[in-house]
């Protein structure tokens, strides 16, 4: 076991690599070349990204692909993808295509409010206590208008702040609920400001005017937005659904709802089923910047909002209509945070030309209902690993190195093959033998 070390944060980043590599590696040159092999040559893009956190080492890549295709509202995109895993972009792609011939997606923004809260004690009278709240709820909003004004001016701020009683769920425990409209920024930081300053100004004020201890436990925005919801939509007359694969339709559309009802319905299926919606998503709130932990948080939170976990989409077929959606809570941002900071999010948000939050939160919510769409179109009908096998094949080809000669050859024998490891293995030595 290695031993503990004290004052890390303060060696230079090449005394914290060569800690690590005295540490825990026994080749310490090809650990070195590793770490350093990624940093960039451009000394000002490079200090960019060491200071992004906390005692980085090096930077760690994830491939940013794009969509094209999307037609939104009757304007097309190209969205922007940062993701691991292969197929997906492929998936998305796709999905778009087929939609794009089929009147393409329809988006709609329902709400755009954010929530924060100071969780506090109070061992006194209720009733006292909401006589208090009621006197000093203006001085609370009057406290923060340093941090308001400029939000104020561009339309936003500061909603309205509840007082709410769950002192029979946990004794003494009280809230101030507060509601905001942060326009184009995410708002962490603005709501979290804002918090704090309602908790100061209800603690100093309840000191002289209050009987009984009332103490901040914590003041903190809320992941769970339920009331910051998009919605996104795709139909078409069943018939149209006619493609290369759907060669029956009225079948296809009554087995892709089915999927979808299993989803709905049963939390073993729905948890993959919203896994494929999130792949979209999150990849789209990766490559613009956004808090892809804070947008995951909140929509599980919202997929079990009816005590149970369920699909984030849904399905109708009605009248020879075919109609699929997704209504999903997004809190996102395309100003503040890394938007103006890290150059590919920029080049991001400039390639979807400059989003709005509620633009962007369309967009994003077209790129879960594409994904979703996809996955269950393959496992309804060919399954997904004829696609995902062909993607396999071609990593281990690139894995052993295969010449574009030696990849023909291969992909042509295993059109006829099963893919498995050994076999792609076994079928490189026999053609180099
Ligand atoms: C794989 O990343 C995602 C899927 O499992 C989603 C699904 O099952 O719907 C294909």
């Amino acid at each position: 076991m290695p031993n503990a070390i004290s004052g890390f944060s303060k060696l230079s980043k090449s005394e914290k690599i060569e800690w690590l590599l005295d540490t825990y590696f026994s080749d310490k040159a090809a650990a070195r070349k590793l770490v350093t092999q990624y940093w960039s040559s451009d000394k000002k893009l490079q200090k960019l990204h060491d200071e992004f956190i906390e005692n980085t080492i090096t930077n760690y890549y994830l491939p940013l692909g794009v969509a094209p295709n999307f037609l939104i509202n009757d304007k097309l995109f190209t969205i922007p993808m940062a993701i691991e895993e292969s197929s997906v972009v492929a998936a998305a792609s796709k999905a778009a295509k087929f939609w794009m011939d089929r009147g393409g997606f329809k988006t709609k923004v329902i709400s755009t409010e954010k929530i924060g809260q100071v969780h506090f004690t109070y061992n006194g009278d209720f009733d006292k206590l909401k006589g208090y709240f009621k006197v000093v709820k203006p001085k609370l909003i009057a406290s923060t208008s340093d941090i308001t004004k400029n939000m104020e001016r561009r339309g936003g701020g500061i909603l309205d702040i509840e007082l709410k009683d769950l002192s029979k769920d946990l004794d003494n425990y009280y809230q101030l609920h507060a509601t905001f409209e942060t326009l184009d920024a995410m708002g962490a930081n603005f709501i979290n400001s804002c918090l704090e300053q309602f908790a100061k100004t209800f603690k100093n004020e309840a000191k002289t005017t209050l009987e009984g201890d009332l103490d901040i436990v914590m003041s903190i925005l809320s992941n769970y937005v339920p009331n910051c919801l998009v919605k996104a939509e795709v139909s078409c007359p069943i018939i149209e659904l006619k493609s290369k694969d759907i060669v029956n339709p009225q079948l296809f559309a009554e087995k892709f709802k089915q999927a979808i009802n299993i989803a709905e319905i049963e939390p073993y299926r729905a948890v993959t089923h919203n896994k494929g919606i999130m792949n979209g998503i999150d990849a789209v709130v990766l490559a613009t910047g956004n808090d892809f932990r804070a947008v995951e948080a909140g929509v599980h939170a919202f997929a079990s909002r009816n005590g149970k976990y369920s699909s984030l989409t849904h399905c109708s077929v009605n009248n020879d209509i075919f109609k699929f959606w997704i209504e999903i809570p997004l809190a996102l941002g395309t100003v503040g945070g890394l938007t103006s900071l890290h150059p590919l999010v920029k080049f991001s948000l400039e390639m979807l030309e400059k989003p709005s939050a509620q633009d962007l939160m369309q967009v994003v919510a077209v790129a879960g209902l594409a994904q979703n769409f996809a996955a269950v179109k393959s496992l309804t009908t060919t399954g997904i690993q004829e696609g995902h096998m062909k993607m396999h094949l071609m990593n281990i080809l690139n894995q052993f190195e295969a010449t574009s000669e030696e990849k023909t050859k291969l992909i042509e024998y295993f059109k006829t093959n099963t893919v498995t490891h050994n076999a792609v293995v076994e079928a490189i030595e026999n053609l180099r033998d």
